[in-house]
């Protein structure tokens, strides 16, 4: 049985890491006023919970049962969209967006138990006016039915550079060597596993960002938004 939420609009915002999509992805929301799914922070959350629990990575089936049972919200703190992120009643904001973290969340999302438990927590982010979905497999599989796709690439230069700009204005410890070195390991990974692999859908419109900035990227997309969705911006 479709419900209203089903039919709630969705636009996905695929890419690899440090490609800017979660930056692309606040400012649409913000912008439209719909809801934002970083499906990302899931991967990166189960990871984090799953070294809480002192449990090897590898141990698909136990991780797979915290993926299934996170106990996660997540809160706005003001008008410009940021969150804090709460799991198990603490706040793990910070320590979620380092690479460590997210070097790990890349090994558990290539567990497909573990990506079986995140998909209908990942589709119940669907609701009216509409969803803002950033990841790697948003347009191929967990929303193949969304009614815009965009996917977004760079170059991995380009994305380190930019990966190293956002941690140090974070006040966290990069080093620019070492972050080209993890995006290249992670893109094989997401690139090369078995189950939802990270590639373009076949209805999806592609952006080399490599030389454009933010403002251009935001203007693409909004573009095609407005002309494929038509619907009002949330001026
Ligand atoms: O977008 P991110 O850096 O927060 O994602 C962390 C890791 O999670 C990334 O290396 C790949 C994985 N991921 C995924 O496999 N599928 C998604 N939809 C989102 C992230």
């Amino acid at each position: 049985m479709t419900s209203a939420n089903d039919k709630a609009p969705v636009i996905t915002v695929d890419g690899p890491s440090g490609v800017g999509k979660g930056t692309l992805c606040q400012w649409l929301a913000l912008r439209l006023g719909w809801r934002l799914l970083d499906s990302g922070a899931l991967y990166r959350l189960t990871a984090l919970a799953a070294r809480h629990r002192d449990l090897p990575l590898d141990e698909e089936s136990r991780v797979a049962a915290v993926a299934a049972e996170l106990d996660v919200k997540f809160v706005t703190t003001d008008g410009n969209g940021s969150l804090r992120v709460i799991l198990d009643g603490v706040d793990v904001g910070a320590a979620l967006r380092g690479e460590s973290v997210g070097n790990a969340a890349s090994r558990v999302a290539a567990l497909p138990a573990v990506r079986a438990a995140l998909l209908q927590r990942q589709r119940d982010f669907r609701r009216p006016p509409g969803l803002i979905a950033d990841g790697r497999d948003m347009g191929t599989v967990v929303f193949p039915d969304a009614e815009l796709k965009l996917f977004l690439t760079a170059s991995a230069g380009e994305r380190a550079r930019r990966r190293h700009k956002q941690l140090s204005e974070q006040g966290l410890d990069a080093n620019l060597k070492c972050l080209v070195g993890e995006i290249a390991e992670r893109d094989a990974r997401d690139t090369q596993r078995a189950t939802a692999p990270l590639k373009p859908a076949a209805d999806a419109e592609v952006l080399d960002t490599t030389r454009l900035s933010i403002a251009d990227v935001c203007a693409w997309a909004l573009a095609l938004a407005l002309q494929r969705l038509n619907c009002p911006e949330n001026l």
